[in-house]
């Protein structure tokens, strides 16, 4: 009779444990970002997602948020440190609160173009900076591309003085501010998901962006102008709170490693076709005429923007930059 009842105390137990396994709750990862879906940013955010519950599933939940929805700038890193999020994407210029070295991506013409930027990333130096924030809870990933910023307004800009006088919409990033004051031109911090309606109304009248931003904004309906300059980068970091990060299983986070490995080379591989794809949709769309520059016109908007880079050297380090502009030269 004892016997029995042991038996029968085990089997409930075991049972109970086994249901409890099986009722184990996913990990759930949000994943909140600015863009819109068909954006380099939006797209490897769902590929990400795609392949964790491919590979891990029942294990970990990938919840995306795109567009702002579920925070925008200026509160992503916040929720991030709080635990609300676990993964997010910002633009490298909005990191300065939280490390100046990062500054180094906003200099304006430090890359001669994205492959360029790509070598650097991939540089120890590069490789080094996402590490840059771990002693902030802030554990950098991986970089993902955007692309090159062109310049919109609602007159044509060709030359520097064009842009005198005129408000200009930046990210949260002093170089940026710095960028466009060495112009004439008036700075202007703002949201990324308030920018439309910042150039519809006139509280700015210019923007930058890649022309997937652009597009996928609806910017063009509201600029006149593009101005193709490539003046400068607009690329992510791939962030995680570090606590979370080193508190997953390893079997899990091996797992999301690999995962994040293949995500980044579909998005570097993919980007600049999106922008190129945006382009010749705002083309079709025929508001705003795209301004194509002479190298001469090129180089003035260099030489006018170039004295930027000695405001922030200390900060950023010289070294830094040194080996930057080293990656425009492919080995
Ligand atoms: C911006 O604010 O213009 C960009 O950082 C938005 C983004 O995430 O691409």
């Amino acid at each position: 009779m004892f016997k029995s009842i042991c038996k029968a105390l085990a089997c409930t137990l075991a049972l109970g444990s086994m249901s409890a396994v099986m009722a184990a709750d996913p990990i759930i990862i949000k994943f909140s970002h600015v863009v819109a879906d068909h954006t380099p940013k939006g797209q490897g955010a769902l590929l990400f997602k795609k392949l964790v519950e491919e590979r891990l599933p029942g294990k970990v939940k990938v919840e995306v948020y795109s567009n702002s929805s579920l925070f925008g700038d200026g509160k992503e890193m916040e929720a991030l440190l709080l635990g609300d999020v676990q993964l997010i994407a910002p633009s490298l210029a909005k990191f300065e609160q939280y490390t100046k070295t990062l500054q180094l991506y906003d200099l304006p013409f430090l890359f001669d173009d994205i492959a360029a930027v790509d070598r650097f990333q991939m540089s120890p130096q590069g490789q080094g900076l996402l590490k840059s924030m771990e002693s902030k809870n802030i554990t950098g990933l991986a970089y993902w591309h955007n692309g090159m910023k062109q310049l919109s307004a609602n007159k044509p800009l060709r030359v520097p003085g064009d842009a005198r006088g005129l408000k200009f919409r930046v990210q949260a990033s002093a170089v940026l501010e710095e960028q466009f004051k060495a112009l004439r031109a008036n700075p202007r911090k703002m949201s990324f998901a308030e920018v439309y309606q910042g150039l519809q109304t006139g509280v700015v009248n210019g923007a930058e962006n890649p022309y997937s931003n652009i597009y996928s904004q609806k910017m063009h309906e509201v600029q006149k102008y593009i101005t193709e300059s490539n003046h400068g980068v607009l690329d992510y970091m791939l962030i995680t709170n570090t606590k979370f990060w080193n508190g997953l299983p390893p079997d899990i986070r091996s797992e999301l490693d690999k995962i994040i490995v293949q995500v980044t080379a579909q998005v570097n591989k993919d980007a600049e076709q999106l922008n190129q794809d945006a382009k010749q949709s705002i083309i079709a769309a025929k508001t705003t005429e795209i301004i194509t520059l002479t190298p001469e016109q090129r180089e003035q908007w260099r030489v006018a923007m170039k004295p930027v880079w000695k405001k922030f050297e200390a900060d950023i380090g010289p070294e830094l930059i040194t080996a930057a502009e080293a990656a425009n030269k492919a080995q």
